[in-house]
């Protein structure tokens, strides 16, 4: 089979109907009104995925600045099943690298998963996300309710002490 043309496009009230069927069919999980709410403020960081003009997958990210630290979280990222390895999912990620490569600030990249979805867990993998923590009853109303958290890291924090250190030695030189 020849593969279709992939594009991604922006979400908006006209079309957001279509991204809530599509997380209802993805995600075993329920999405309320505040998320889709913060979805159309979201500019870059939610995106549908279309395939040959249809709408097949959709990326909603977040942006987190908790534990000081600028991490980018990915809420949901997802692709129906009948066009499962086609290329829809790597648009999506490489997007999202894109967004926070261009941005240049954030630290980490973050996601949780159910701990059997073995096909996210390749997925991600492939991309340099890895394993950093397992939440044990993550999820409130589905099996098995534990979550791993899959994190990419950006960029290494430097300690306090050589940060100081560094402001230290540049007075000393000059
Ligand atoms: C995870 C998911 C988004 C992947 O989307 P996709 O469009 O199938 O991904 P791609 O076609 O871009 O796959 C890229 C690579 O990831 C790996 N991969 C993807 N699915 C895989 C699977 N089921 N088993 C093993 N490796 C897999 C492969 O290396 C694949 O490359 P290949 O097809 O050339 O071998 C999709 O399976 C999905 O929507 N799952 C349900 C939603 C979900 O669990 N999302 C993750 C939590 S947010």
């Amino acid at each position: 089979m020849t593969r279709g043309r992939i594009e991604l496009g922006d979400v908006t009230p006209h079309n957001i109907k279509q991204l809530k069927r599509l997380n209802q069919v993805v995600f075993p999980v329920s999405y309320n009104d505040k998320f889709y709410k913060d979805v159309l403020e979201a500019g870059e960081l939610a995106k549908l995925a279309y395939y040959n003009d249809i709408v097949v997958g959709a990326v909603c990210c977040r942006i987190d600045n908790s534990e000081n630290s600028r991490k980018l979280y990915i809420m949901t990222l997802g692709c129906l099943a009948p066009y499962r390895r086609l290329g829809i999912g790597t648009k999506m990620v490489e997007h999202v690298l894109n967004f926070v490569g261009k941005d240049g600030n954030f630290d980490t990249i973050f996601l949780h998963v159910q701990i059997n979805n073995e096909s996210a867990i390749q997925f991600y993998r492939k991309f340099g996300f890895e394993v950093v923590e397992t939440k044990q009853h993550y999820y409130k109303r589905i099996e098995p309710a534990d979550a791993h958290v899959l994190q990419k890291t950006l960029r290494i924090p430097v300690p306090k002490e050589i940060v100081t250190n560094g402001e230290a030695d540049k007075k000393g030189s000059s």
